[in-house]
């Protein structure tokens, strides 16, 4: 990878870290609905190894007992505060960068982290090789093909979301768009194909943000089953 394309990267997050958090604070409901679909898919985690790939402020973890997190974050103001909140941060770059130990980890997991990555292909299978035999590699994240993903590429592409097209359809606090604007959003199938070329035969998935955009803070949905419908899917991988 080239010296451009790491700053590239770390440039992605920093700066942007306080607006982050206060955009789920904000958006109150949606954090909740998140939330539950990670305590969900993470499951008892007491006396097990996780991993948090591109773990950014550690707003998620900050909810559970992160004392068995290990995070690796490319964004230093993300990465300071994950800190501060008890996520180990045992690197400061990029996922693409680090040598991971094998067979280590009981759980790895992308919470968002995927959406900011070009070659889904290495890092998943990097992932895939330091996870203990039963492990799990959990992904989660807004499909491109979500009513979510189709209002971030369109904001991305109209450069903003103040457009004649978008008027009346908005949520009232929408995703910062210069985030939204460099994610590299992935659907669920092309994820799932990825996993199945690296080997991975057992999948279960869960969703969330089933509403459109502009109701879905209106009150904290709950977990279903599935991926189809969902503006947050979670795919869990068992090895
Ligand atoms: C949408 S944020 C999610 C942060 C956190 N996991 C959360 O759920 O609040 C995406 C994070 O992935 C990080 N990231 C982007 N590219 C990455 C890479 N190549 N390796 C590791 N982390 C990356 C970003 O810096 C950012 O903190």
């Amino acid at each position: 990878m080239s010296v451009n394309m790491v700053e590239n990267s770390r440039q992605k997050f920093d700066g942007y870290a306080e607006q982050y958090d206060s955009w789920f604070m904000e958006n109150a409901n949606l954090f909740e609905s998140e939330l539950r679909l990670f305590k969900k898919t993470l499951g008892d985690i007491s006396g097990k190894k996780l991993l948090s790939v591109g773990c950014g402020s550690g707003l998620f973890e900050s909810y559970i007992d992160c004392s068995q997190v290990e995070g690796i974050e490319p964004s230093r103001d993300m990465g300071e505060i994950a800190k501060k909140r008890g996520v180990n941060v045992i690197c400061f770059g990029l996922i693409e960068d680090v040598d991971l130990p094998e067979k280590s980890y009981d759980v790895i997991y992308f919470n968002g982290s995927s959406s900011y990555m070009e070659d889904l292909v290495p890092v998943y299978q990097k992932s895939i090789a330091a996870l203990k035999e039963g492990g799990k590699l959990i992904l989660l994240d807004v499909p491109k093909e979500s009513a979510f993903g189709f209002m971030y590429l369109l904001g991305k592409s109209l450069g903003t979301y103040d457009h004649a097209y978008l008027e009346g359809t908005m949520p009232a606090l929408p995703y910062p768009l210069a985030l939204a604007s460099s994610g590299v959003w992935h659907s669920t199938e092309e994820k799932i194909e990825v996993l199945k070329k690296l080997g991975i035969t057992k999948f279960s998935f869960y969703q969330t943000l089933l509403k459109n955009p502009m109701y879905t803070n209106e009150e904290p949905e709950e977990v279903s089953e599935g991926y189809k419908s969902g503006g947050y899917v979670a795919i869990v991988a068992e090895l």
